[in-house]
């Protein structure tokens, strides 16, 4: 039998896949397909277990970011903040989504590497708590906009700290070549901090490093906190100055197949902790508070989505296409990135996964795949195909290509399953058109 694998998948008495006690099929009947699935008990268990984590190795001096971009919604929103963790949002349209939720300003954090005036003006009137000042010219636009404003704005500061960690290149951000940040290593992040000491309307309150997605190593975070504490040490003969906070991003890897060997996370947690207490006792500086922006690895393994089987055309020699009703609108990331996924039938579970598939959309263009050469189990036209740990950039990603309607979504908890986004209608489609 396949390990499913996440802990909030099992195969139930009927031989089918549930997700939080909710069998997959009965949902796919219900709700219809395609229609991704989320369990609140995993999102809970890992946002519990980030939480735990800093009172473990930091004492509590510090606090977990769920970075929205994974999977931004009204209900994650509220489901993250219940559980102690601050949002990250990185434009307009998340932190009003996050504000609508009911999400304390003051717990948003605000990213991003082109920030519109209009976004910087609405996170500004809203009385956000920090924002990520990516560039030069975006430091000079929130001090414009706070004097306007008559505040006095809490901004970070996003430093390049020139590491490069193993992922795809779409999703490394560390690196020098990067359209994120700023450099570190030619004394631009130095200049950064002595023109925002310089402002009025701004308060320098913190160091931010991204060093990029889906990640499995530790060393790459451990480095990173190192080089963004010497900086901090610095900053502070230069300028005599402590800051406040010290951010190291998200980044860390999640299992998508049996292959990929995720840590736990604690794991991360303990190891960056460790650097973090030594910098701070070898620079003689006052540990700062110490936040991650966790994204992938909160919703990620949380999600599945659910389709149903169509046509079938094996190909002697070639390959096998199992076509699904959705396809890249809904699920882009093996378009995009050739990312890797599991795929199982949901009524059948339990049967050998002795076929090898490619699982393709229903978009008229032939990169249109989720899946090339997947073992699944034997299918056939109405089966419920399932693909697992899609609750990350999935959702988030989707769009209308082809005008197919964005699915819903539904959150199982406990055996018992709610709406959290509906389905789109064709009416939606074109409520904007002219
Ligand atoms: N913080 C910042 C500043 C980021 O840019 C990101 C991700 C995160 C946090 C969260 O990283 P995570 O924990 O989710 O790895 N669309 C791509 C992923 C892009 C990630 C961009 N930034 C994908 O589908 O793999």
């Amino acid at each position: 039998m396949m390990r499913l694998l996440s802990p909030c998948l099992e195969i139930n008495e009927r031989g089918r896949l549930a997700i939080s006690g909710c069998d997959a099929v009965e949902l796919a009947g219900q709700y219809g397909t395609p229609l991704y699935v989320m369990s609140e008990d995993e999102v809970r268990r890992v946002c519990k277990s980030y939480v735990q984590s800093f009172q473990k190795f930091y004492g509590g001096h510090g606090r977990p970011i769920y970075a929205s971009k994974a999977f931004s919604c009204k209900e994650i929103y509220r489901i993250v903040v219940s559980e102690g963790l601050d949002v990250e949002v990185v434009s307009g349209g998340e932190l009003y989504t996050a504000l609508q939720a009911g999400v304390l300003p003051q717990h948003i954090h605000f990213q991003g590497n082109n920030k519109s005036a209009g976004e910087i003006a609405f996170a500004v009137e809203n009385g956000v708590g920090d924002i990520v000042v990516d560039s030069f010219s975006e430091l000079r636009l929130v001090e414009r906009i706070a004097e306007g404003n008559n505040a006095v704005v809490n901004i970070s500061l996003r430093i390049k700290p020139g590491i490069d960690a193993h992922t795809h290149d779409f999703i490394r951000t560390g690196q020098i070549d990067s359209k994120f940040g700023i450099d570190l290593a030619s004394g631009e992040a130095l200049e950064a901090v002595r023109q925002s000491l310089s402002l009025e309307h701004v308060s320098l309150k913190g160091l931010h490093c991204h060093i990029g997605s889906q990640i499995f190593e530790v060393e790459p975070f451990v480095h990173a906190a190192e080089v963004m504490l010497e900086l901090f040490g610095q900053i502070k003969s230069q300028f005599g100055v402590e800051l406040e906070h010290l951010n190291l991003g998200g980044g860390f890897g999640v299992r998508y197949t049996q292959r990929d060997d995720a840590l736990p996370y604690e794991r991360y947690m303990e190891a960056v902790s460790q650097m973090v207490h030594k910098k701070c006792k070898d620079l003689g500086l006052d540990q700062p508070e110490i936040y991650i922006e966790p994204g992938r690895s909160v919703v990620a393994e949380a999600g599945i989505t659910l389709y149903t089987v169509g046509a079938i055309k094996e190909i002697p020699g070639v390959r096998n296409y199992v076509s699904i009703d959705g396809g890249m609108f809904e699920n882009p990331r093996y378009a995009l990135y050739q990312a890797d996924y599991t795929c199982l039938l949901a009524n059948k579970a339990n049967a050998p996964a002795d076929y090898i598939a490619t699982v393709a959309g229903k978009c008229c263009e032939s990169g249109d795949l989720i899946q090339e050469h997947t073992p699944i189990q034997r299918p056939e036209e109405g089966d419920i195909l399932a693909v697992l740990t899609t609750g990350a950039y999935n959702y988030s990603m989707a769009s209308n290509y082809n005008r197919n309607p964005r699915p819903a979504c539904v959150m199982v908890s406990q055996g018992e399953s709610r709406i959290i986004i509906k389905g789109e209608t064709y009416e939606d489609l074109v409520r904007n058109d002219v």
